[in-house]
C-alpha cells in the first residue's frame, strides 16, 4: 500500500489541463474533450457551425499554450497557426491553454 504524501497530489493522478478565458472561470478538459465541447458544457458562449474543423465558424485565438486539431488538415493557414489561431470544435490541448477570445 502507498503511503499518502503529505507534499501534494499523487503524479500519478495528474490534475486535467485547464481551459482558461480572462473574465471567465476556469475550466478542466477532460481527455478529447474538444475545446468547444469544454466551453458549451459550460454555457459560455463561442460561435460554431459545421462542427468538423472545415467552416471556420469557431476560429478562436490562443493567448498562451497550445492546442492540437484531430483531423489532419484543419481549415487554417500556416500563418494562421503561427499567430495562435485555432478552430475550437477540432482542438484539444494537452496541457493548460489561455484563449484570447473567438475571431482570428
Ligand atoms: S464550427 Fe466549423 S470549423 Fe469549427
Amino acid at each position: 500500500m502507498k503511503a499518502p504524501d503529505c507534499d501534494g497530489p499523487a503524479s500519478d493522478n495528474p490534475a486535467p489541463p485547464l481551459l482558461r478565458w480572462p473574465g471567465h472561470p476556469d475550466l478542466p478538459l477532460a481527455p478529447g474533450q474538444t475545446v468547444l465541447a469544454a466551453l458549451e458544457a459550460a454555457g459560455l458562449p463561442w460561435p460554431a457551425s459545421c462542427r468538423n474543423g472545415t467552416c471556420r465558424t469557431c476560429i478562436g485565438r490562443l493567448a498562451a499554450g497550445r492546442v492540437r486539431h484531430t483531423i489532419p488538415w484543419p481549415g487554417l493557414s500556416a500563418d494562421e497557426k503561427a499567430d495562435g489561431c485555432f478552430l475550437a470544435c477540432v482542438a484539444v490541448a494537452d496541457d493548460d491553454v489561455t484563449l484570447a477570445g473567438p475571431g482570428a
